[in-house]
Formats: structure tokens, C-alpha cells, sequence
């Protein structure tokens, strides 16, 4: 699709498939199931424009861009045949989600010789982000600046009379998508924390997450769509690595998991509260977490055989993980079949469980309120 046809967004119709959502959103109080008939498999004619906040999680190359980080193959092996800056040998959830939508992956927003101008949005995650600190690259805080001065700059040079940028209604009618906090939770434990004191830490994280959709929504924000973080504990990093070894029945780190657990809690609760208070706006709650722990708990019937260990790295059982030659470093290697795995590096999942986690995210078992996907099509 030309980018023209989806840029300059028409006012919203009150279509039955667009109306109906609204209707839930705004009238019914927000855990009530909404569903729409017919509308998931219709083909999206008019993609949101899509800004995404984050970490590695949805960084589809900004590690890259703006740290000159090289980023080297394996990664990326798979689907794009290069190195694109994701940590993953191909493709990311976020990228599944946006070819359900039938829009281009997001190009990262420091991205200077993109091929891109981006008409469908701008990724503002990076590899490593947290929340806190922050004013530190590329915190959440300093992410949301980012889009500040990408969405004034774009007005601008589309009020001078620039073409193919994305104008008032695309930044009014986009998708605001935020997963983060799995840093957060990393840093706190590598930092020896104890158990209580990584718990304590959890509202600080949660106010800056609620700090940043306030800001966007003033910015003129209304639809948000946002991930909780997944079982921190069963990332083979974290279980090489971690001096406790307290382990849960599918043999993660039970603390770990405790504190992204409660942290998924504060999320949700965030979510809910922020329904009232951010007019108009609608806020879905993607519980990723139960998907990904789902995913290593019934491994084999996903057709997965190893789910703690790391396709690509070093070091043999039981996680193959190496700090001292990660994959793409000296020392490290890929397994075969990446199609096997569920663990690519140790921190980040393969293609092939990210194709799945995708598809239950857009089955919309785990979303509050159940939404579609494509529910923000316009038109
Ligand atoms: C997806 O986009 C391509 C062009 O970018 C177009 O040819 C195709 O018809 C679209 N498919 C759907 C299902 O909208
Ligand atoms: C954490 O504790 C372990 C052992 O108790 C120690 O080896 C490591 O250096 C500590 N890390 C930090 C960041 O203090
Ligand atoms: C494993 O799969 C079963 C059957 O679908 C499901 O009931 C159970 O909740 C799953 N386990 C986890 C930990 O998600």
C-alpha cells in the first residue's frame, strides 16, 4: 500500500467493525470481553501508524543505529538472510504483529540511512532499555522525548509543505505500543539485590511506565497496546548466571519469576487505573508472560525439545551459555535448526517461538479487554 493512502488518515467511520470496539471501550467498564465478529482475518486497508517503546524485546535494529553496536551474524539468519540489529535469527514479535497488519516493520527512529521515511511509524526501543535510571540512553523517559521531538520535527516539515510524512491525524489515530521492564527486573537482581529489595523497586518502574503514557496522551495518544514482561527466570542467561538456584518445576528461577510476576501485577493494575483517567483512550493489557511460560512449561507439544537451553552460544548443557562468547562473538555457535529452539541467545527467543507468541497475542486469549489486532485499522 502507498504510503499516501494510509498517511493522511479520514476521520474515523463508524463502521460496524470500528464502532463496535468503541462502544466496549467507552460505555462497558473495561475487563468485560468485547468481541467483534468477522474482523480478524479481514485484511487491514488502512494500517495504524505504529511508535513502539522497549527493549530488546521489539528493538528491530536500534541497538545498531545508535550506538554502533555491531550486531553480528548469526543474528538474523533466518527470514532476513543479514544482520538487521535484532537480536533474534529473525524475525521479532513486533514484527509478526505489524505483518498482520500488512505494514512494513518499524524502522528504528535513529536509523539515519533508512530506506524509510517513516510513514508507518518509528520504533524507539532499544537493546538494554529500562525505566530507571533515567535520562540515561535510552531509558523510557528519554524514548518518549524522542518521539516529542520526531512528532513536533515532522509537523513542522509537513506544515512547510513536506510530503509522505506523518501528519496531526497520523499521530492522533496511532498505535502506541510500550514492552518494557524486563530490564528493570534484570538489572535489580545483577545488582545482588535481595528478593525484598527488587519488590520494592517494582512502583518506581510502574511510575515511569504511567509517567510515559501520560506524557504520549498529552502528546494525543489514544490507543495503547502493552506487553507485561515474560518469565525472567527462565532465560538461560539468568539461569547460568544467578547465584541462587531456587528452581520452579519447568526448572526457572522462582524468584525471578516471582518478581516479574508481581511486576506484571502492578502493570495490569496500572492499565485499569489509567482507563478512567486517560479519556477516551483505549489501553489493552497483553499478558505475555502466561504465553511465554506456557511455551516452556508444554515445550514438547509446541515441538520444541529443549526449552532452557540456547541455540546460539557456548558452553554445552545444560543452558549452553556462555557469558564470555555470546552468540555472534568469538567462541560461540549456532545450533542447526533454530526452529527447535525456544531460547536463541539465552535472553532473546527464536523466530520460531516468537511466531507463536505472535499469534496467541493476536488470538487475543491473554489481551484485556480482548481486542484485535486489527481493531486499530482505521477504516
Ligand atoms: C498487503 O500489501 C500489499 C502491498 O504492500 C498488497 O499488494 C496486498 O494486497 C495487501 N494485502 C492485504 C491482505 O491487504
Ligand atoms: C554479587 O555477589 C557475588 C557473590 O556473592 C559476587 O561474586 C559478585 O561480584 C556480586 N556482584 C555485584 C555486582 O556486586
Ligand atoms: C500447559 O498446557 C496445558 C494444556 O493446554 C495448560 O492447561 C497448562 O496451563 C499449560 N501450562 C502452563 C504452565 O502454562
Amino acid at each position: 500500500m502507498p504510503p499516501s493512502l494510509y498517511l493522511l488518515s479520514p476521520p474515523l467511520r463508524s463502521s460496524h467493525r470500528l464502532f463496535f470496539p468503541l462502544f466496549c471501550f467507552f460505555f462497558v467498564s473495561s475487563l468485560i470481553l468485547c468481541s467483534l465478529p468477522g474482523s480478524a482475518s479481514s485484511p487491514c486497508e488502512n494500517p495504524p501508524v505504529i511508535f513502539n517503546f522497549g527493549d530488546s524485546n521489539s528493538d528491530t535494529g536500534g541497538l545498531a543505529a545508535g550506538l554502533g553496536f555491531p550486531v553480528n551474524s548469526p543474528n538474523g539468519r533466518t527470514f532476513f538472510h543479514r544482520s538487521t540489529g535484532r537480536l533474534c535469527d529473525g524475525r521479532l514479535v513486533i514484527d509478526f504483529l505489524c505483518q498482520s497488519l500488512n505494514t512494513s516493520f518499524l524502522t528504528p527512529y535513529l536509523d539515519s540511512l533508512a530506506n524509510s521515511n517513516f510513514a508507518n511509524g518509528a520504533n524507539f526501543a532499544i537493546v538494554g532499555s529500562s525505566t530507571l535510571p533515567k535520562y540515561v540512553p535510552f531509558s523510557l523517559n528519554i524514548q518518549v522525548m524522542q518521539f516529542i521531538h520526531f512528532k513536533a520535527r515532522a509537523l513542522e516539515l509537513v506544515t512547510s509543505g513536506a510530503k509522505g510524512l506523518i501528519g496531526d491525524a497520523g499521530f492522533r489515530n496511532a498505535l502506541y505500543m510500550i514492552d518494557i521492564g524486563q530490564n528493570d527486573m534484570a538489572d535489580s537482581f545483577s545488582k545482588n539485590m535481595s528478593y525484598a529489595q527488587v519488590i520494592k523497586r517494582i512502583p518506581s518502574v510502574i511510575t515511569e511506565i504511567r509517567n510515559a503514557m501520560t506524557t504520549l496522551y498529552d502528546q494525543g495518544a489514544r490507543k495503547f497496546w502493552v506487553h507485561n514482561t515474560g518469565p525472567l527466570g527462565c532465560l538461560p542467561q539468568k539461569l547460568s548466571l544467578a547465584q541462587e538456584k531456587e528452581l520452579d518445576h519447568y526448572g526457572c528461577l522462582s524468584r525471578y519469576n516471582s518478581a516479574a510476576k508481581l511486576f506484571n501485577e502492578g502493570l495490569l493494575h496500572l492499565c485499569q487505573e489509567m482507563r478512567p483517567q486517560l479519556k477516551d483512550a483505549a489501553i489493552v493489557y497483553v499478558d505475555v508472560y502466561t504465553i511465554k511460560y506456557d511455551l516452556i512449561a508444554n515445550s514438547t507439544s509446541y515441538g520444541f525439545s529443549s526449552p532452557l537451553v540456547t541455540c546460539c552460544g557456548n558452553g554445552g548443557p545444560p543452558y549452553n551459555y556462555n557469558i564470555r562468547s555470546t552468540c555472534g562473538n568469538p567462541g560461540s555457535e549456532a545450533c542447526r535448526d533454530g526452529s527447535q529452539f525456544l531460547s536463541w541467545d539465552g535472553i532473546h527467543y527464536t523466530e520460531a517461538a516468537n511466531e507463536i507468541i505472535a499469534s496467541k497475542i493476536l488470538s487475543m486469549d491473554h489481551s484485556q479487554p480482548r481486542t484485535p489486532f486489527d481493531f486499530f485499522c482505521q477504516g
